[in-house]
């Protein structure tokens, strides 16, 4: 991703391997901070993963994958490793696939860095496919809103939902970028805006609570990405997705979700299965170090949201794009890729 530092700008991940360290940007600091941390043990990246310094699905499989190289480096016990790195967040299903293919390939004695910078690699592979595929369905001044931020942070460079809207604007069409501004944590607006601002691509802010106003008066795409699709297609991702989902259906506009085959969830059969993750009140009641709420009033904060297959135009994937009742081709892909029956 390009990031414009002062007057120069400079291409980098959100997160990688380099002089035997996991390196990431400090997501919790954007935009007022642009911070690179090191990481020397897989302690320190689930410790990472579980206070949303890395974030989003893709980009916390990739850094999944590099704590369990690490683990391999430094000869901890890799069964227990993965047990850590799987308790940091239950939603996304990156981490649970990044882990077992990282696992699958240390037991072939693969090497533990270029195992997981294959796995990095792969997704910025499968992110530049969703963005050739999505961009398709992006016409010339089109209005597009999304949520959250599933941008290069959140899948280590390019983007789910970010992808085919890069993809658009480098092919030279005159999009408008809606950024939801996601309470509580803010993604949209401190993260997605900053992607955005930094490509030069336009765009506004608009609270959560707009979207359906900016919906009536004319939104011609609501694009976002995923946490975890289960076979029936139904997915999880960020909270106030399915708000969305329902308002596109109210005014006849299309929904697409994009994902990578690694957010895939084939062995749950529906969206009511997916554990959601409830993170702390204070993330609600809090503003920085500043208590907003009373001091009786109780929050709850569910991060993330179900959405129903029902709601889904279509899954914009490396394999293409396919209606909910199509993504068994997904598994097929997936198995293909393994090179297993
Ligand atoms: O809690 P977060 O910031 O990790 O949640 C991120 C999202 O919900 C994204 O939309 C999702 O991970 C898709 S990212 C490509």
């Amino acid at each position: 991703m390009r990031v414009l530092t002062g007057k120069s700008s400079r291409e980098i991940r959100a997160v990688w391997f380099e002089g035997g360290k996991v390196r990431m940007i400090d997501q919790r600091l954007l935009p007022q901070r642009f911070r690179v941390i090191d990481l020397g043990d897989h302690l320190q990246v689930a410790e990472c993963i579980r206070n949303m310094t890395v974030r989003g699905a893709p980009s916390i499989g990739a850094a999944a994958a590099y704590g369990m190289a690490l683990a391999a480096v430094n000869d901890e016990d890799l069964g227990k490793a993965a047990d850590t790195l799987r308790s940091t967040r239950p939603t996304a299903y990156d981490l649970f696939y990044a882990i077992d293919h990282m696992l699958r390939s240390l037991e072939l004695g693969d090497d533990p860095v270029e195992a997981a910078d294959m796995y990095a690699d792969q997704i910025i592979e499968r992110c530049r496919l969703i963005g050739k595929y999505g961009a398709a369905l992006i016409d010339e001044e089109a209005r597009i809103m999304t949520h959250c931020n599933a941008g290069a942070l959140a899948t280590v460079d390019i983007g789910t939902a970010l992808a085919p809207i890069r993809t658009a604007w480098t092919e030279g069409r005159h999009i408008f970028v809606y950024v939801s501004e996601t309470r509580p944590r803010l993604q949209g607006m401190k993260l997605t805006a900053w992607e955005l601002y930094n490509e030069g691509i336009p765009h506004a802010i608009i609270p959560d609570g707009a979207s359906a106003h900016f919906m009536r008066e004319g939104v011609d795409i609501v694009i976002v990405g995923a946490d975890r699709i289960t076979a029936n297609g139904d997915f999880a991702n960020k909270i106030g997705t399915l708000d969305k989902a329902i308002l596109a259906n109210t005014f006849g506009i299309p929904f697409y979700v994009c994902a990578p085959l690694s957010t895939f969830d084939f062995s749950l059969t529906s969206g009511e299965q997916i554990v959601i993750e409830d993170r702390a009140e204070e993330e609600v009641t809090m503003m920085g170090r500043t208590r907003l709420a009373p001091k009786g009033s109780a929050a709850l904060n569910p991060s993330f949201d179900m959405t129903p297959a029902k709601y889904v135009t279509g899954f914009i994937t490396e394999a293409g794009v396919l209606l909910p009742s199509e993504i068994e081709k997904v598994r097929k892909f997936r198995l293909e890729e393994a090179g297993l029956p």
